[in-house]
């Protein structure tokens, strides 16, 4: 936890510290009232490739900062990634964080890591196979790729495949058809964003661990690729992330109120819930 509190950066959910109760133990941390990404996967609105570039680039800046420290996420997912109003990107959910090169030092509990069905799709292919390793560098590595293949496709990976045929294809080194981003990349006025994209997608999600880039070098070329294009980038950016984030807050507000019941019931005394912070 103390390790977590410290690995502070502007893409990763800040650790405040943590309370006690006699049971229970919580994380106190800074709150994000957008939700997660994905919740922005969706074919009928998709993200303009501007937009996705620069939460790529935001991700990316996260995790080599969390592999700077040897931290190893564990449970990179749109789910895991939360936002801002503005639709900046900080990766969020720790339950399965763990040490590079210290073993037993995961912060998963036994129940977590045999749960695991909903985090499969972005389990690199090593991960499929021994289920309760410890999670790598690379394997959230491969897991980027994934996540940056399910913002750019608009699809869920699953969709119209069963997990078990999923899970073999990935572990015979097919990977999901990526049609939608080679017609996106015909008709898009930023084609040479979705072709960089693209590129890091096929870098990051490779068979073998060992030929995967590091997350820095991940994180240079998202920032070369924003660099390039920045004028481009901002104008499209503000009106599509103006739009977004009206969308965003109505749905907020609704699962924030949702949220709020949930913690009221669970918190030992409803009154510590202090608006800013947010318990788990
Ligand atoms: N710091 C936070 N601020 C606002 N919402 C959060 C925060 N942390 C988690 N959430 C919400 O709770 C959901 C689940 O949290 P997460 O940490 O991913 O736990 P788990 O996946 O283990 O249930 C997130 O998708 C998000 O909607
Ligand atoms: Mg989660």
């Amino acid at each position: 936890m103390k390790i977590l509190k410290e690995a502070s950066n502007d893409s990763v959910v800040k650790i405040h510290g943590w309370v006690k109760w006699a049971r229970a133990t919580g994380i106190v941390m800074e709150y994000l009232p957008s939700g997660c990404l994905g919740q922005f996967v969706d074919e009928d609105d998709r993200l303009h490739p501007a937009l996705i570039l620069r939460m790529a680039l935001e991700i990316a800046s996260g995790l080599a900062h969390l592999h700077s420290r040897q931290l190893v996420h564990g449970d990179i997912k749109p789910e895991n990634i939360l936002l801002t109003e503005d639709l900046h990107c900080k990766i969020g959910d720790f339950g399965s964080a763990s040490l590079h090169g210290l073993t037993g030092a995961t912060t998963a509990t036994k129940s977590k890591k045999t749960n695991y069905d909903c985090t499969m799709v972005y389990a690199a292919p090593e991960r499929m196979t021994k289920l309760n390793s410890k999670p790598t560098k690379e394997q959230d590595v491969y897991s980027f790729g994934m996540l940056l293949y399910v913002l750019m496709s608009a699809k869920q990976p699953l969709q119209g495949v069963s997990e078990a045929a999923f899970i073999d294809a990935i572990k015979k080194g097919d990977r999901p058809d990526k049609s939608e981003i080679e017609d996106l990349k015909r008709n898009t006025e930023v084609p040479q964003i979705v072709a960089g994209l693209e590129d890091a997608i096929d870098a990051c999600w490779v068979q073998s661990p060992n030929d995967r880039p590091s997350m820095v070098v991940v994180q240079n070329k998202m920032q070369n690729l924003f660099c390039n294009v920045e004028d481009v980038l901002l104008q499209t950016l503000s009106k599509d992330i103006s739009d977004k984030i009206k969308q965003t807050l109505d749905v907020a507000k609704v699962e924030e109120t949702q949220e709020l019941v949930e913690l009221q019931h669970f918190l030992p005394e409803s009154g510590q819930f202090t608006k800013g912070l947010f318990f788990l």
